[in-house]
């Protein structure tokens, strides 16, 4: 019996597919396909897909033409494959000429000629790409652009900028000193102006009736912020928390292991994030245009503690050093929490250094996750006997923006929201902040 083997995508299965299958089919007498898992096209840098690993199997199923279907998780694979299962020849279309010669040294390779003019990337290009629109900084604004090229079925379109003058135009952008224009002109919005502009710019957004992802903090308060969850749900849109650090593979694998009760029950979370980058501490700066400690990494070192511990803690204190107290900018604040059954600590500065670490104890062992651990890629769960240990690698891709662009594509088209950030943790983000501005429970020290 010949067995024979193929690896594809095979996201909204095309003509090119099942002509493909009938011809890998043909060269033997049992046809294996191998599918690529959502992970795996993720590390491929071919992200969107428009259908999950479960349609795309569906409808290869369907054809009837595989005689096995098989899963693709991991590079190296392939050869593993072709071993195990015996196989004689091993197939793909002519658009990867050349590049499986190397399995030649265990079976078969055979390329056969791609069907001309179709291919799944027509299929999704027949859609009308989702038009975002971006508020904030130039600093921002160029990371974001970048990875919208890695996604499927999305483009930035415009850009709002209050002073447009130094501003790098990118081709093919237009940008305006207007809101209301570019709110016209869009589907949607990425907000990243200043956090003190973040509501505002949500809400006339919403008002206008398009999707928002949102910067963290969302608003200054809890109230604002729960106004704006619920302006999205009346118009049926879709409002999400742009913590990029939730979307990273490693730490949603993390959060799941801890949930999962791997280290025991959870007892203290460390959380460490700052940077000097920023140069708030450096005199002469623009103080205009600073994010402070709390805002720019409150957002991300609160994540951990809110997803494991919950938000209803019992007590909560802050303890800050001000670089510039009346312009409410703090160079490091730690803020101490204690809830009914454990005690969290977050520090976060931009005007002092710190190894950014996560750590999360529990009654069997814990996780250690190295800095900088926002930009999760690697992590370690720790036992008594070393023997034990556990080492974790996800690879990372454009710090998680490119993720999280996926889910906010996703959730406008299935009109579900699909975050990572629950509503619940969103506004108890914008109550810290809240506190914070109100100097509720703060030690200030020189
Ligand atoms: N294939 C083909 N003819 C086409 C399209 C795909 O023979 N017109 C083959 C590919 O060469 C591969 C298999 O079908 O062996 C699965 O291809 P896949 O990458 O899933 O589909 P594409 O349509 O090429 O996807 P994309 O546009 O995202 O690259």
């Amino acid at each position: 019996m010949i067995k024979v083997i193929t690896y594809g995508t095979y996201d909204m299965l095309h003509y090119g597919h099942i002509r493909l299958l009938e011809r890998a089919k043909a060269l033997g007498d049992y046809l294996i396909v191998g599918i690529t898992s959502d992970d795996y096209d993720k590390t491929r840098g071919k992200i969107n897909n428009q259908q999950s690993l479960i349609e795309r199997i569906a409808s290869v199923k369907a054809t009837g033409l595989a005689d096995e279907i098989i899963v693709e998780e991991y590079e190296g694979q392939k050869i593993d494959d072709i071993r195990r299962y015996n196989i004689d020849i091993f197939t793909v279309g002519s658009d990867w000429e050349g590049h499986f010669d190397y399995l030649n040294e265990y079976c078969k390779v055979v390329y056969l000629p791609r069907t001309q003019g179709i291919s799944s990337s027509d299929v999704r290009a027949e859609k009308r790409k989702l038009r975002i629109g971006l508020v904030g900084s130039a600093a921002f604004r160029t990371k974001f652009i970048n990875e919208t090229k890695y996604v499927n079925g999305v483009e930035v379109v415009g850009v709002y900028a209050s002073h447009t003058g130094d501003e790098p135009e990118v081709q093919n952008l237009f940008y305006t000193n207007s809101y209301d224009e570019l709110l016209e002109k869009v589907d949607a919005v990425y907000v990243i102006s200043k956090p003190e502009n973040h509501y505002m710019h949500t809400k006339l957004a919403l008002e206008a009736g398009k999707h928002v992802l949102c910067e963290s903090p969302m608003a200054y308060s809890k109230t604002q912020c729960k106004e704006l969850y619920v302006l999205a749900e009346e118009n049926n849109l879709i409002l999400m928390d742009a913590i990029k650090t939730a979307y990273a593979t490693a730490y949603e694998r993390l959060i799941f292991m801890v949930k999962g009760g791997k280290i025991g029950k959870v007892v203290s979370i460390d959380v460490v994030c700052t940077s000097l980058r920023d140069g708030i501490a450096v005199d002469g700066v623009d103080l205009s245009q600073k994010w402070n400690s709390m805002c720019g990494w409150g957002p991300v070192a609160l994540l951990p503690v809110f997803q494991i511990f919950g938000v209803d803690y019992k007590d909560r204190v802050f303890y800050t050093r001000f670089q510039y107290k009346r312009e409410n900018i703090d160079a490091f604040t730690k803020i101490d929490f204690v809830y009914p059954a454990g005690v969290a600590s977050v520090k976060v500065a931009k005007g002092a250094k710190a190894e950014g670490e996560l750590v999360i104890a529990g009654s069997e062992g814990y996780i250690y996750v190295p800095a900088p651990w926002w930009k999760t890629d690697y992590f370690e769960v720790r036992y008594e006997n070393p023997a034990d240990n556990k080492r974790f690698f996800y690879q990372l891709d454009g710090e998680g923006i490119r993720y999280e662009i996926v889910a906010f594509a996703k959730a406008i088209e299935s009109g579900r929201n699909m975050s990572n950030v629950s509503e619940n943790i969103s506004e108890a983000i914008a109550q810290i902040i809240d506190d914070f501005n109100n100097r509720i429970n703060l030690i200030e020290f020189q």
